[in-house]
């Protein structure tokens, strides 16, 4: 679809020369300066570090505007689709573009079915990684790792080869997260049951064991399914690019997905989740005096940040934040658990919303800071938290993947400005001292 108008040009001035560059208009009005033909007229590129003014692509998958807080996947508010929708109907919407008729979805739910098992064989990977292993390298390893099981296809390949790996992915996923759970407790994998839903089976494969009846807990299934949507996409983040970017070398879709779990990771991003408990458990353990830590954010000496604080789009709320702090106090009544933790993350969360440094630099809870209180409360341990964030988003990944593919573009491949030395002579090792 992309619905874009061309309106008008701005004008650049440079070196006396004048160059129009076109202006490129969303369907939400945003704005940008078309200087792909930049370099070619004048010889100068942009410069933008962290991309924080560079649109990388035209998508129709999601819009976020981050001063007003608004969140809609294909033009639907966060708002409505968190309590309301099923994450398979999300996973669709996202990658198909509109919400699934029911034949379709019902056609969709069957073919992930019959996908949730591993190769026997990849259960032997999970062998070779110590006990101690972070569940999120495994995840990217395992991914990767299906490219060399599965066909993997190449550009011109038809849709319903491309539809087949995409149902291989969502459904293997929870599988492998859950198998790399097992394994860092010891304990026997649970094979998918492909009688419950998508959550059901994710959570019966991590909490079940073989002696004992295990049930799965509508309230857990409920708000997990919730957390999913929250997570689904966020547009051009850190390793939606990631996906991006690989897959515009044509690399396949396991591979590119594999970059884009090894990009959330990272602390600042999806990592910021289990990095957030951490920082609430030594503040608890520190005598609870949360004040310490909000001067400490605020110290340029010091590196400390208040994880789960700040977010490079969203500068006055994070409505997915908004939405998983309602529900953390609904989820903890439901399940009848009194954290502590949840009492110091409020507290955190105010003194930090009246003070000066955090106001000025609009700095407000993300979606990590209170999702991990949930996680918790639910069961899982602190370093499966990226990973929910992973299975989560990744519909997200596959839609971008998708559609950058169906756009047929070039190469993603940015210029730079060179610093370092000009031309030197090579002094061979006999010569230098
Ligand atoms: N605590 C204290 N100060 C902060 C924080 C924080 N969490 N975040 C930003 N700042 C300060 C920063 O020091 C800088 O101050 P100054 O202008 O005086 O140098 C100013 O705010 C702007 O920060 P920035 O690093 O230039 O902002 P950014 O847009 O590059 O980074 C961010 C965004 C999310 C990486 C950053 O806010 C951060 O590190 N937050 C903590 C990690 C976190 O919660 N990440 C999850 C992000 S949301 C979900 C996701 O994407 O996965």
């Amino acid at each position: 679809m992309t619905t874009t108008t061309t309106s008008g040009v701005a004008k650049l001035l440079l070196n006396d020369e004048e160059y129009d560059l076109p202006v490129v208009v969303g369907s939400e009005g945003e704005t940008g300066l078309d200087i792909s033909k930049l370099r070619a007229q004048s010889g100068a590129i942009t410069l933008d570090q962290g991309y924080g003014n560079t649109g990388s692509c035209m998508s129709d998958i999601t819009f976020i505007d981050g001063e007003k807080g608004i969140l809609r996947y294909r033009g639907y508010p966060i708002d409505d689709l968190a309590d309301k929708a099923d994450f398979l109907e999300i996973c669709w919407l996202l990658i198909y573009g509109e919400l699934p008729t029911k034949a379709q979805i019902g056609e969709f739910r069957r073919d992930l079915t019959v996908h949730t098992l591993l190769h026997e064989d990849m259960k032997k990977f999970f062998e070779g990684y110590p006990p101690n292993a972070h569940p999120m390298g495994i995840l990217a390893a395992m991914v990767s790792s299906l490219s060399t099981f599965y066909e993997v296809f190449g550009k011109g390949d038809a849709e319903e080869d491309v539809y087949l790996n995409i149902c291989r992915l969502i459904a293997k996923l929870p599988t492998i997260a859950a198998f790399s759970y097992k394994k860092s407790i010891g304990q026997p994998f649970i094979y998918p049951d492909n009688d419950l839903t998508y959550c059901d089976n994710f959570l019966n494969m991590m909490f079940a064991v073989p002696s004992e009846r295990y049930r799965v807990s509508p309230v857990l299934s409920h708000a997990l399914n919730m957390l999913l949507v929250l997570h689904a996409d966020h547009e051009q983040n850190c390793s939606t690019s990631t996906v991006r970017m690989v897959g515009s070398s044509q690399a396949n879709l396991f591979a590119s997905v594999a970059a884009g779990i090894t990009a959330l990771w990272g602390p600042l991003h999806g990592g910021a989740n289990q990095k957030v408990l951490e920082m609430l458990r030594r503040i608890r353990d520190d005598g609870g005096n949360y004040q310490k830590y909000v001067a400490m954010a605020k110290d340029k000496k010091s590196s400390f940040r208040l994880m789960g604080f700040g977010h490079r789009v969203y500068k006055n709320f994070d409505p997915r934040a908004r939405l998983l702090k309602k529900s953390c106090d609904a989820v903890l009544a439901e399940l009848g658990i009194d954290d502590p933790l949840l009492d110091i993350a409020k507290n955190l969360e105010q003194v930090a919303l009246e003070d000066e440094f955090f106001i000025s630099r609009k700095l407000y809870p993300n979606v990590d800071f209170y999702s991990g209180i949930i996680y918790r409360a639910m069961g899982f341990p602190v370093d499966m938290f990226t990973v929910l964030f992973a299975m989560g988003r990744l519909p997200g990944w596959i839609a971008q993947w998708k559609e950058m593919r169906e756009q047929g573009g070039r190469i993603n491949r940015p210029r730079q400005i060179y610093t370092g030395p000009q031309e030197r002579k090579y002094v061979a090792i006999g010569g230098r001292g």
